[in-house]
């Protein structure tokens, strides 16, 4: 089934200039991008992004962590690319992540893990439309 998942590079993966090294892994993988740019969130950007996860005891720190510095944020487009994305991110904890993934090679913390992507259509809708318009999107 042909799908849109919203991918970041974080401002980790930005600062240790790892932004050309994760797109050409994405390539690689035949993963469509078909919108891209460079932001730095707010505090309260960030807040609202990941307010699925209000209340954990992670929040208020990667909140701080993804309004530090510029991120990239990508729209990917292909069959079944959700699952595609994740399986190449890797686990969120780099520990676990597999070998050959993102995570596994770049991650250096369970916060500061260098990507994100949706883990599900209802939330890649709710991203994608956080940082996207239609005008910004490209039609391959
Ligand atoms: P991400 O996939 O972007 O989703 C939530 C983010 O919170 C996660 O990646 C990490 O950067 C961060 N985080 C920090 N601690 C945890 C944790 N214990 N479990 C999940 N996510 C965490």
């Amino acid at each position: 089934m042909e799908e849109r998942t919203l991918s970041i590079i974080k401002p980790d993966g930005v600062s240790r200039n790892l932004i050309g090294a994760v797109i050409k892994r994405l390539e690689e993988e035949g993963l469509n991008i078909v919108a891209m740019k460079m932001i730095r969130m707010t505090k309260e950007q960030a807040k609202e992004f990941y307010k699925i996860h209000e209340g954990k005891p992670f929040y208020e720190s990667v909140t701080d962590f993804m309004s530090s510095g510029p991120c990239v944020v990508m729209i990917l487009e292909g069959e079944n690319v959700i699952q595609r994305y994740r399986k190449l991110m890797g686990a969120t904890n780099y520990k676990e992540a597999e070998e050959g993934t993102i995570r596994r090679e770049f991650a250096t913390d369970i916060e500061k893990n260098v990507v994100h992507g949706s883990d599900s259509e209802e939330n890649a809708r709710f991203e994608i439309n956080h940082f996207f318009n239609a005008l910004e999107i490209a039609v391959r």
